[in-house]
């Protein structure tokens, strides 16, 4: 049956694990199966033409392992693959950068939105266009912080070191007028409450997880796709890195174990 069937969701790395949780919330009898890229991330700096092909790799593997539908749980891969992706497949595809926008169009009183992401996503100048296209009165500051995935990816815990990477980081937008901040990366929600304590209480931080997840579940609802009958799906974790790094990672962040599993994607052809 094919509801039964995962849900596919890839990242470059572990940040995609923010988008798994919410969809364990809100969609706990789904299967997921998850792939981190983890040896090739960030994917932030590389060109649109690699991270397409990688996505592509990626998206390739999960056919193989019958997903009913693949969510691209990645900002850069989004704005580099999202449109390839759907031609190519004929299940539904779902990337994190709609989402992600609808949910500071519907947060902001104010029309002026910040948007932060990899250097590949605030190039791609998706976010603009996807915000300007649902409402073109609003006014936008995009920018791109290269150094917090490194910060996520590397797992450090000292507080003092994390909120003064954050700091520098954001230093450029301080002074930009805005009511939301778009956390345009998986990996930003993991340190989102550095982030807030930099720009301020006042600012509302807004990630695609949430709504990502919505938009998930009514996909699903709307194919006839939603499993009803699984309980205690076995979720499968695929990482191409550090199993036990990224164990550790993962553990941390959806508050239960999981195995996994390393992945070479050159031997699986
Ligand atoms: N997952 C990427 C994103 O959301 C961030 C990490 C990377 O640069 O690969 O843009």
């Amino acid at each position: 049956m094919e509801e039964q069937n995962a849900i596919g969701i890839l990242d470059s790395g572990v940040g995609g694990l923010t988008v798994v949780k919410e969809v364990f919330r809100q969609l706990p009898r789904e299967k997921i199966i998850y792939f981190g890229d983890t040896a090739r991330c960030p994917y932030g700096p590389r060109p649109a033409e690699e991270v397409k092909k990688f996505t592509l790799e990626i998206v390739d593997f999960l056919l193989t392992q019958n997903v009913k539908m693949i969510v691209i749980a990645c900002n850069t891969a989004t704005a580099a693959a999202l449109n390839e992706v759907k031609k190519k497949v004929k299940i539904p595809v779902v990337g994190v950068i709609r989402p992600g926008s609808l949910a500071a169009i519907k947060h902001t009183r104010t029309g002026e939105i910040g948007v932060i992401g990899t250097e590949g996503t605030i190039q791609s100048g998706a976010y603009e266009k996807t915000l300007k296209q649902i409402n073109p009165n609003l006014n936008i500051t995009s920018y791109a912080c290269p150094t917090l995935v490194p910060l996520v990816e590397s797992g450090i815990e000292d507080e003092t070191m994390i909120r003064q990477v954050v700091k520098e980081a954001l230093q450029p937008i301080l002074n930009q007028k805005m009511d939301s901040l778009i956390l345009g990366c998986t990996h930003y929600p993991l340190i989102s409450q550095y982030i807030q304590e930099v720009v301020g209480e006042q600012v509302k931080l807004l990630s695609s997880a949430e709504e990502t997840a919505r938009e998930v579940s009514t996909i699903l609802h709307y194919q006839n796709l939603l499993n009803q009958t699984e309980n205690h799906p076995k979720h499968l974790f695929y990482t191409t890195g550090d199993v036990d790094h990224f164990k550790q990672i993962a553990e941390k962040w959806l508050g239960r174990t999981i195995e996994v599993t390393h992945i070479d994607l050159s031997k699986v052809k």
